[in-house]
This record gives C-alpha cells, sequence and structure tokens, in this order.
C-alpha cells in the first residue's frame, strides 16, 4: 500500500537560503525505509536523464564554532531531464547523518543542491543496439525512474526490459507504480508516440518476502528462468545494452555476468555495451 503519511516526527533542519537551495514540492512515504520527494529545480541546471548530483541539508552547528557546514549525497536524479521539477528516491537509514534528517522534510522546506549533474547511465555511453536492459536493486531504480520518462529510451531502442530485485515487495511499490502511470501519461503518449509503454518489460523480483516471482535477478538469469517468464532471448553483444545500478555485489555479479555474455563496458568517452554505477558506497 502507497500512502501519504502525515509528518509527525521532528522537523529537519532548516536549510538558511543558500544560493544552491531548492524548496520541497511534495513528498510520499512508499515504506517505512523509503521515500520520494519532489523540488523546484534550478534554472541553471541541464542534464542528462540517469545523471546523479550532490543534494543535502546544514549539518548541526559544530560545537566549537557554532559554525554549519552542508551535508552533501550522491543522489540520482529520478525525474527526466525535461521535467520543470526534480524527483529523488531516497533510502531512510535509522542512523544514517543525512537520511536520518532528510526523511523528515515536508513541502516549504528547503534542500541545498549543488548543480553539477554526473554520471555514466546515460545513453551517450552506449553503442546504437536493438534492445536495452536496466537492472537495479533497491534505490538503484532511480535512475532508471528518469531513464524510462526520457523519450531518447524509445527512440534508442525497440524493446525496453527493466529488473528491480529487492527485498520485501513493498519496496518495489515506486517503480510499478510509475510504470503503471507510463500508460496513462498524456504527454509521453503525445511526444514519443501513444502506446511507446508498449516496449516495457517489467521484472519485479523479491528475495525475502514472497511475489509474485521470488528470486535474485542473477540467478534468474543464469538458470535461464527470466529469459523464458519475459519470453526473450538471451542477452547478445549485437543487439543488447545494459545499465546497472544496485549494491556493490549485486553490480559485481551482474558486470561479470554481462562480460561472460561478450559485453564491454562504456563510458561517456568511449561508448560500449553497457554501463554501471553504484547505487551506494559500499
Ligand atoms: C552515485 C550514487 C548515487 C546515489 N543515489 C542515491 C539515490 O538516488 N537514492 C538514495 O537513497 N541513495 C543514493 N545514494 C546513496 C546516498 O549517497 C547516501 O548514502 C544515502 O542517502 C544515505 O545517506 P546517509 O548520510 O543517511 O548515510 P551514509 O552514511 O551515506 O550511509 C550509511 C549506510 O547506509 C547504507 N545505505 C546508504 N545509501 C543506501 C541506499 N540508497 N540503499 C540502501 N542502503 C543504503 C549503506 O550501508 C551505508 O554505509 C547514491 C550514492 C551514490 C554513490
Ligand atoms: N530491505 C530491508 O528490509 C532492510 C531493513 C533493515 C535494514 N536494512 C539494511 O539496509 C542495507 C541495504 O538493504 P537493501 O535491502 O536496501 O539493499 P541490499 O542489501 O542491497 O538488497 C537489495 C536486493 O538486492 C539483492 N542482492 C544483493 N546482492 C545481490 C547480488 N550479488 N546479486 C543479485 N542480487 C543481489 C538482495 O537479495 P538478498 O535478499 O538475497 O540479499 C535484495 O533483494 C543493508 O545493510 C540492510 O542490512 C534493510
Amino acid at each position: 500500500m502507497t500512502e501519504h503519511r502525515p509528518m509527525t516526527e521532528a522537523s529537519p533542519v532548516k536549510v538558511p537560503t543558500l544560493p544552491d537551495a531548492q524548496t520541497i514540492t511534495d513528498v510520499k512515504h512508499w515504506t517505512d525505509r523509503l521515500f520520494s520527494f519532489r523540488c523546484t529545480r534550478p534554472a541553471s541546471l541541464r542534464f542528462r536523464s540517469g545523471e546523479f548530483v550532490m543534494i543535502g541539508l546544514m549539518g548541526d552547528p559544530d560545537p566549537k564554532t557554532g559554525k554549519q557546514k552542508p551535508l552533501l549525497r550522491a543522489y540520482s536524479i529520478a525525474s527526466p531531464s525535461w521535467d520543470e521539477e526534480l524527483e529523488f528516491y531516497s533510502i531512510k537509514v535509522q542512523d544514517g547523518p543525512l537520511t536520518s534528517k532528510l526523511q523528515h522534510i515536508q513541502a516549504g522546506d528547503e534542500i541545498i543542491l549543488r548543480p553539477k549533474p554526473v554520471g555514466t547511465l546515460v545513453h551517450d555511453a552506449l553503442l546504437p543496439g536493438k534492445r536495452i536492459w536496466f537492472f537495479a536493486t533497491g534505490t538503484g531504480f532511480a535512475p532508471f525512474a528518469s531513464l524510462l520518462r526520457e523519450p531518447q529510451t524509445y527512440e534508442d531502442y525497440d524493446e525496453v526490459i527493466i529488473t528491480h530485485t529487492c527485498r520485501e515487495a513493498g519496496e518495489l511499490e515506486y517503480g510499478a507504480e510509475l510504470i503503471e502511470n507510463l500508460k496513462h501519461d498524456e504527454l509521453l503518449n503525445e511526444v514519443i508516440g501513444e502506446g511507446f509503454w508498449k516496449k516495457i518489460k517489467y521484472y519485479p523480483t523479491t528475495t525475502r518476502e514472497e511475489s509474485a516471482k521470488m528470486g535474485r535477478i542473477t540467478d534468474l538469469i543464469r538458470s535461464g528462468e527470466a529469459y523464458a517468464d519475459l519470453g526473450v532471448d538471451p542477452i547478445n553483444p549485437d543487439n543488447d545494452r545494459a545499465m546497472i545500478c544496485g549494491n556493490l555485489a549485486f553490480n559485481l555479479e551482474l558486470k561479470a555476468m554481462l562480460e561472460e555474455y561478450g559485453l564491454e563496458e562504456g563510458a561517456n568517452s568511449k561508448p560500449a555495451q553497457y554501463v554501471v554505477e553504484k547505487a551506494f558506497l559500499d
């Protein structure tokens, strides 16, 4: 179940109005560990769908000097490059320096946003192909929330396969709702073409709670079950391109699998067949 929860806990540290301050316009809590929020977009910010920026709040005052420093973390921009606002999809780490506070933000509050987007999960880092795979675990879905709403994704590829592996079913809700909403998005259906979303094959799986499909995507691909479920041919370097975003072990395992299939890692400076980025450090 998704819900807009009233914010009853302590309010976050207010950010003094800085040149890099942006205003929160909407917050939605998906589980006790996950929330998404939207904020204003700096007029100067240009980014490519799939990139990340540094965002944060002012840290606590230094006990000796009383000075406050910005507490910033990397965040994938979950909204597409054409959106007039920005969206983020966030974890709530109980003792996390930033997210223990950030989880309390409400519409009207301010966050700090450094307008210097970077990242490897961009179409520019891939050579042309027929089918693109987006592989995510947990909040690693965020850059794909951007790319799934990016017209270029559908211009460049005949098929778009998005896999999302989480521990629990509730952790799939943000992605599931976003993909369902694409069907009814009048603007995207007009701009990209009516029924563009039919190119998407969505494959959500859970590992620690019962759901329609259980298992790690890596195991499901190895066994061939994922191909059978999706009704697609195995990955091959001629047709397939891939983007990976998840925890480190997942990234490394999938990277090794794609290399075995004959895909090579790309970069902005040298486009190839797949790209990878961490969803969080460690
Ligand atoms: C390139 C990049 C992009 C990122 N994009 C996002 C994003 O879009 N959304 C997001 O929520 N986080 C994202 N992160 C992680 C983010 O930068 C912070 O680590 C996170 O917001 C927690 O901050 P914190 O200060 O509360 O705790 P930290 O001190 O930063 O982290 C504490 C611990 O929490 C765990 N953790 C941190 N982030 C996550 C996560 N996302 N999922 C599960 N466990 C986590 C790790 O074990 C970490 O050691 C990204 C990180 C990188 C490197
Ligand atoms: N998710 C929760 O409910 C929860 C609750 C409290 C605390 N935490 C803590 O928060 C941190 C992050 O948890 P998270 O659930 O967001 O992220 P995570 O541990 O990275 O797991 C996300 C998903 O990725 C899968 N996965 C992990 N390694 C993989 C690999 N090599 N190949 C394929 N799939 C792989 C996991 O499967 P497996 O389940 O098989 O590992 C899980 O389904 C952890 O330190 C955790 O202890 C999580």
